[in-house]
């Protein structure tokens, strides 16, 4: 779908003409301020939407089909909620539904109206709009034959307004484009069934990411991991007939760069348990435990593009946890790169496994901050439901900045705390730390401390447990049911307002 801001005076010749309508809107004429429809037209869906009670609330709308004389064929108007409500995700929220609803009705091209939604109350709604436009169109057909696939009907979305465009909005429709298409990669990714979505896949997909201009890729192999000494990452390897990798991508601004980032995803390309098995219902959806590295490897993609002043390492240790005559064994003690032991009592403790070897790894890059994203625990689901994902951190200006990134993509991460006295949780009595908490209890603070024992204190680090908001059973107002792409805009928005100098 392409998407171009113009300059319209006059009518518009569209198939699906979008108006946002607020809370309080003036239910005397507020469309006439779309002098896009004719007077007769107008007043005609004003009087539809007063018949049918059309509030302006966040998530209402209506499709009024027009006299099919009219240059706009139909008419969508959506509530965009109250005027002090956050307006951002409402917005996203319009430019979905309206490409949804293009595509509902088999239109070739849509329209929305800007001018309905005035700049003063939201800045960057060029943006937003466009983000919300390609999110809301996303589907994963890739698997589906030709007569179940959605049909791709909808090739243009304009964003109108009767003023002159300014140069600002048409970065913003770039950035919002960028931004979605990344998120929208990294959903692709996740869903590709495991089977297919192998470590080897992963690396292939880094490769074509480490060949855009800007980026370069490193790829460690089972032996180069080994020579390191990554017992943890190795030990949830064993069990798989599939080879890890370990995935450095690297992201190099053209300039001087501002600082130096190191951001780790979880990798685990499918996650059954290991020995410690899962049961049947709990491993639908466990392709989804690599959504930390496909956030990571869609980001750097649109780095290349977006080009942040900061030089940006996204680390990922694949494998898949499989059950096996070679795998990993409760009982078993790894020795990780940094040298400290731990006691694998639970084989489905993988992610922690595999990122105390690849915090590690980052932080031998000697990066000012390390940020790692994981669907690391249960518990985390249950805390936070699935919209919402868990940080901690040893460094709070960090995790503030970082919950603040999110608000600025829609996304919701919420700090946990470090609890110390739940250290004793996690100590072993034959190694330095064990994988699993005593008591079951606090299962996403004791992941976190356990983490914690694998960066270094003068390096600020954030955790973000993303179990929940990965993956979506139910469809959402920007996202279809499964990958969600969660982290890419937020991580984005981090980045782009980094500033830390040492
Ligand atoms: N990948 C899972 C966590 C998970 C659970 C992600 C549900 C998404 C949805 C992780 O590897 C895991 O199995 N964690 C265990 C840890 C436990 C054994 C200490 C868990 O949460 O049950
Ligand atoms: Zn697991
Ligand atoms: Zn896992």
């Amino acid at each position: 779908m392409q998407i171009e801001a113009i300059e319209k005076r006059d009518g518009v010749q569209t198939d699906l003409l979008a108006v946002g309508l607020w809370k309080d809107w003036d239910k005397k004429g507020v469309l006439s301020l779309t002098s896009l429809l004719d007077a007769e037209t107008n007043h005609w869906a004003t009087l539809c939407l007063k018949g049918q009670k059309f509030e302006g609330k966040g998530g209402e709308s209506k499709l009024l089909h027009l006299n099919a004389k009219q240059p706009t064929r139909n008419l969508l108007v959506a509530g965009l909620g109250a005027l002090k409500e956050s307006k951002s995700n409402a917005l996203r929220g319009f430019g979905a539904l309206t490409s949804r609803s293009g595509t509902k009705i088999h239109a070739k091209t849509v329209a929305i109206d800007v001018d309905s939604i005035s700049a003063s109350r939201c800045k960057n709604r060029y943006q937003l709009l466009t983000e919300g436009l390609l999110l809301g169109d996303y589907s994963f057909d890739l698997y589906k034959s030709k007569e179940n696939q959605t049909p791709r009907t909808v090739d243009q979305a304009l964003l109108i307004s009767r003023r002159k465009i300014p140069s600002a909005a048409l970065k913003e429709v770039g950035l919002g484009k960028t931004l979605a298409e990344a998120t929208n990669y990294a959903r692709d990714l996740i869903n590709i069934p495991a089977t297919d979505m192998t470590p080897g896949r992963m690396v292939q997909e880094a490769k074509k990411v480490g060949k855009i201009h800007g980026v370069s890729c490193r790829i460690l192999d089972r032996k180069a991991c080994e020579r390191l000494g990554m017992g943890g990452f190795l030990a949830v390897a064993s069990g798989s007939l599939q080879p890890p990798y370990l995935i450095h991508l690297i992201y190099r601004p053209s300039g001087k760069p501002r600082g130096r980032v190191a951001l780790v995803g979880k990798g685990i390309t499918f996650d059954s348990g290991g020995l410690s098995l899962k049961p049947a219902g709990n491993m639908e959806t466990m392709k989804d435990d690599m959504s930390g590295s496909a956030a990571v490897v869609a980001l750097i993609k649109a780095l290349a593009t977006l080009r942040p002043p900061v030089e940006v390492h996204g680390i990922a240790a694949m494998t898949e946890n499989m059950p096996s005559g070679s795998a990993d064994k409760p009982g078993d003690i790894a020795r990780t790169m940094n040298g400290k032991t731990i006691e694998i009592l639970n084989t489905d403790a993988e992610g922690r496994l595999t990122l105390a070897d690849a915090l590690p790894y980052a932080l031998k890059q000697n990066p000012e901050v390390v940020i790692d994203l994981a669907t690391l625990t249960g518990a985390c689901v249950v805390a936070l439901g699935d919209l919402c994902a868990g940080i901690m951190g040893t460094d709070q200006r960090l995790v503030n900045d970082l919950i603040a990134s999110g608000e600025e993509a829609g996304e919701k991460l919420w700090q946990l705390p470090l609890i110390e006295e739940y250290k004793e949780d996690i100590k072993s009595s034959v190694a330095d730390v064990k994988n699993i908490g005593a008591k079951g209890a606090a299962g996403t603070i004791t992941a976190g401390l356990f983490l914690r024992e694998f960066v270094d204190s003068a390096t600020p680090w954030a955790h973000i447990d993303i179990a929940g908001p990965a993956w979506t059973e139910k469809p959402l107002p920007l996202c279809p049911r499964g990958g969600t792409g969660f982290m890419v805009r937020t991580l984005f928005h981090y980045l782009s307002n980094y500033r830390r100098s040492r």
